[in-house]
Parts: structure tokens; C-alpha cells; sequence
């Protein structure tokens, strides 16, 4: 009989897909997933360290499988924690018999094989840094509607608060032959989204860490894509205030697959604040690029992410971040406290914001950014938008729930029946601080009969 897999997955798209990855790679050597821990063979934590929260949950989580867990399972933990902390993992949660850091995903076989032979816990961290890319088909995948693709890994930005460039090491990009080709196949298999993932998607193609063939910028991937793949919808995170300009606007401007959402990270409107995290823009600079983004003819939705209460954050500052986000008028704005993360460059400095100012900041601006987003969202009422449909809402099951081109999500009541995967045009009649709600006008995928039921 074949061996059980569970797996739990923290963080970003990055980690998702990674853990579609380790899946397809144990299912290879007879593994089968089973969303049930106690029948688990083998318990897979993808973990996150961009927050202290994040990282800790791991060593909570740990402890709370204890008793959880069928005796005699193994027990590892991979992602960007399993990277940056296995000595503390080692030292602190002794169960632990696997742990596989980000660039040895592929070594996940042997590393099973490696324990079982020994008795003793498997380790591979190592950097290699090198360009080579974990490859997964279309049929290997969990999602049945989105498709992650990685187009770069890796972060040379190096900004103070970040452990990502020491999680998931240097940039390094795959070509865009293999990327069109992955595409391609996924559009055939039935995808009609494809998200591109990268930690600093702007740096595609530079610098000299690249898979054979290499030789775009990331605007020249993006066009190559527009062109030659025909899925109908191209989305990309994230990209870095610094890098991105004119030449990828102007791409996004001439193609409608180009998704028309832009997530564009400011993290704070103060110039000191800015210069402090290495962020390598002013905030007038920031300013400039919103300007180029709303001048388009295109109505693209703007999302960033902020963190409040960094080192040595004054009321000034954090007032000139409030003036930002008023001047962005943001789509979605993810708002994050200030968290020390050992060995980066911040972390050197006193954590000196008290817990209550983060807190009340972060409380204060979301209250500013929830009625600007309200008001965002009104814009849309009485306008159909195209939804790619991603099954059933988790609050009411008699609703679809899905996400538009700019990335709005979107619910609305649909017939039974699994709709999950297609794409529908919906009119939008109420607008709340997250979500649109809707109503069905026709489906787009060409895959409706005559007289479907909700006509
Ligand atoms: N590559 C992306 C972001 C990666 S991390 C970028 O360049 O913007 C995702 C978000 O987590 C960041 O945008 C930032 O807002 C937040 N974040 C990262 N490190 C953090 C820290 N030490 N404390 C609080 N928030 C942090
Ligand atoms: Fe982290 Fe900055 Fe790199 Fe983003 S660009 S992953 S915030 S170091
Ligand atoms: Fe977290 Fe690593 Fe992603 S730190 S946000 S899982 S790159």
C-alpha cells in the first residue's frame, strides 16, 4: 500500500507552489496526499520567516502535533524557516526528522531515504544559488483554476527589515522558452490564469544567475507571453517600486491578457524611513510611478503592502506614509507591523516603537485605507466584470466566489454544479470594504449550453 502524505503550507505563492512541488515529487516515489494528519505517513510544515509571528508558528505547530501525529511518522519541516533556523529547529523540536531547505526541494526523496537508513535527522540547507528550476506538469498540480509559475527566485535587494534574500538566496532567473512552453501547456490542460511568481519580478533577466536561453527583460517576457501563449490571463507578483517603469506600463498598456493589477509595495511614504530600509526610491519617485499608472487608458487597480513602526519611526513619519496612501488610493493596502528578524541589517538597531503606537498606526491607517477602498469599490457597482470562477464562497455555499482581471474578488449566486475553473461575466450591485457582489449576466468560456439555468 502506497504512503500518506500531509502537508501544511505558510507564507507566500512562493511557498503554495513549492508545496505543489514536494507533492508531485513524493507522488512520484508512491506517496498520496490525504488531507487527514492522524493516517499521515509523513507531515510536511512549508514554513515562513518574513515575520516573528510567522516563524514562530512553526515551533507552536510543532508542539501541537505531538499527540496529533500516527506513531512512527516522520515529521519535516521545509520553507523559508527550515532554511534560515535548523539549528534552532534541531535544538528546540528533536522530533524533526527532515529538514529541507529551499533549494533542495528536489533532494526531498533522498533525504526520506537518508533518515530512514541512518535513524538520525535528515538536513540539506544548502545555497547553491544556481538556476536551476523545479519543474511540475499541469496534471501534477493541486489548483484547479490559478496556475503559479516561477519565473525568478531569489532577492538582491537586500532591504534592512527583509530575511528573503537570506531565506531564498540570490536572484536568479529561467528562461523564457521554458516559461512560454509551461504556459502553453497549462492553458491547453484547461487553465485560463497564470500568476508569475518572483520575490522582485522587475529583476527577470538581469544580473548573471540565468537558466540557458535567458535573454529578456521582464517587460520582453511579459510581451513574449502576451503574444505567444494564448491564455487569457496573465497576472505577476511583485514588483519592486525601484525597478518598475515605463517600458513594463507600456507592455501591460498594449495587451489585455496583461492583467490590469499592479501590486507595487511602497512600505512607507517617509524619505528617511525609505532611505533607512534600502528601498532605493523617494517617496516623490513613488508618487511618479502612480501618476504613470493612472494616466493609462487603462483602469488599473493599484495594491501595496506597508509596514508601520520601523526602527526610529516618528509621528512624522508615519504621517507622511498617511499622505501616500491617500495620494495612491490604493485597491488593497496589506498593512504589517514592524518585526526584528535576526541577522538582517534593521535588526541591528533597537526595536524602539512601543507594541501600542504599532498597533495604534496600523489601526489608523487601516481605517483611512478601508474607506478609501469602499470608495474604490463603489466605482464598480453597475459595470460586468469577467470572473475566473474558484469554487464555492467558504461564507455561503450557495455563492461562487472568484477574482476579476484587477483582482477584486468577486461573489455571487450560481446554479450547482462545479464551476470552478471557468471564466463568467458577472454585473456587479453591491460593494463592501473587501468585496464585490454580483449577478451572472453570461459565461465566457464557451463551454455554456443554450438555456443554461441561470438565464
Ligand atoms: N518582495 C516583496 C515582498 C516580500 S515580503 C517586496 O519587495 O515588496 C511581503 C511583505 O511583508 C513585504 O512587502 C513587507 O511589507 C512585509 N515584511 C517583510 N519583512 C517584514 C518585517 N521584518 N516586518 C514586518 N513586515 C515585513
Ligand atoms: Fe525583501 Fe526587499 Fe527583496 Fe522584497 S525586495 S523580497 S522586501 S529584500
Ligand atoms: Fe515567507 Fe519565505 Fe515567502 S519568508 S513570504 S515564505 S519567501
Amino acid at each position: 500500500m502506497g504512503k500518506k502524505l500531509f502537508i501544511e503550507t505558510f507564507g507566500c505563492q512562493m511557498n503554495v507552489l513549492d508545496s505543489e512541488v514536494a507533492c508531485a515529487t513524493l507522488k512520484r516515489i508512491g506517496y498520496e496526499v490525504t488531507p487527514d494528519l492522524r493516517e499521515a505517513d509523513l507531515v510536511l510544515l512549508n514554513t515562513c520567516a518574513v515575520r516573528e509571528k510567522a516563524s514562530d508558528k512553526v515551533f507552536t505547530r510543532i508542539g501541537s502535533l505531538r499527540n496529533a501525529r500516527k506513531p512512527g511518522s516522520l515529521l519535516g519541516v521545509m520553507g523559508c524557516v527550515a532554511q534560515g533556523e535548523s539549528g534552532r529547529i534541531l535544538e528546540g523540536a528533536p522530533e524533526v526528522d527532515l529538514i529541507i531547505g529551499t533549494q533542495s526541494l528536489h533532494k526531498l526523496p533522498d533525504l526520506i531515504e537518508q533518515r530512514e537508513k541512518r535513524g538520525e535527522p535528515a538536513v540539506d540547507v544548502r545555497m547553491h544559488n544556481r538556476a536551476s528550476f523545479n519543474g511540475i506538469s499541469p496534471a501534477e498540480r493541486k489548483r484547479q483554476n490559478v496556475a503559479f509559475v516561477t519565473i525568478m527566485e531569489g532577492c538582491d535587494k537586500f532591504c534592512t527589515f527583509c530575511i528573503v534574500p537570506f531565506t531564498r538566496g540570490r536572484e536568479r532567473s529561467r528562461s523564457p522558452w521554458r516559461i512560454l512552453e509551461e504556459v502553453i501547456a497549462l492553458h491547453r490542460a484547461g487553465y485560463q490564469e497564470v500568476q508569475l511568481l518572483g520575490q522582485n519580478v522587475n529583476s527577470y533577466g538581469k544580473g548573471e544567475r540565468l537558466e540557458d536561453g535567458t535573454s529578456l527583460s521582464f517587460a520582453g517576457l511579459l510581451e513574449l507571453l502576451a503574444k505567444e501563449s494564448g491564455i487569457p490571463r496573465i497576472k505577476y507578483t511583485t514588483s519592486h517600486p525601484a525597478d518598475f517603469g515605463p517600458s513594463i506600463l507600456s507592455v501591460m498598456n498594449r495587451h489585455e491578457s496583461l492583467c490590469n493589477w499592479i501590486h507595487l509595495p511602497p512600505q512607507s511614504g517617509s524619505d528617511r524611513i525609505l532611505a533607512a530600509m534600502n528601498r532605493g526610491y523617494t517617496r516623490d519617485e513613488y508618487f511618479r510611478k502612480v501618476d504613470q499608472i493612472r494616466a493609462s487608458h487603462r483602469d488599473y487597480s493599484l495594491t501595496g503592502d506597508i509596514i508601520v513602526g520601523f526602527p526610529g519611526e516618528s509621528d512624522e513619519d508615519f504621517i507622511a506614509t498617511v499622505d501616500l496612501v491617500q495620494y495612491a488610493q490604493f485597491d488593497a493596502l496589506y498593512i504589517f507591523k514592524y518585526s526584528a528578524r535576526p541577522g538582517t541589517v534593521a535588526a541591528k538597531r533597537p526595536d524602539d516603537i512601543p507594541e501600542p503606537v504599532k498597533l495604534e498606526r496600523l489601526q489608523e491607517l487601516d481605517r483611512i485605507h478601508r474607506e478609501i477602498q469602499r470608495r474604490r469599490n463603489e466605482r464598480c457597482v453597475g459595470k460586468v466584470y469577467r470572473i475566473l470562477v474558484e469554487g464555492r464562497s467558504a461564507k455561503k455555499s450557495d455563492d461562487l466566489t472568484g477574482h476579476t482581471a484587477c483582482n477584486r474578488v468577486v461573489n455571487f449566486p450560481a446554479p450547482a454544479g462545479d464551476w470552478a475553473g471557468r471564466l463568467v461575466d458577472v454585473r456587479i450591485t453591491e460593494a463592501y470594504a473587501h468585496s464585490l457582489f454580483g449577478k451572472i449576466e453570461s459565461v465566457h468560456d464557451g463551454e455554456a449550453k443554450q438555456g443554461a439555468p441561470w438565464t
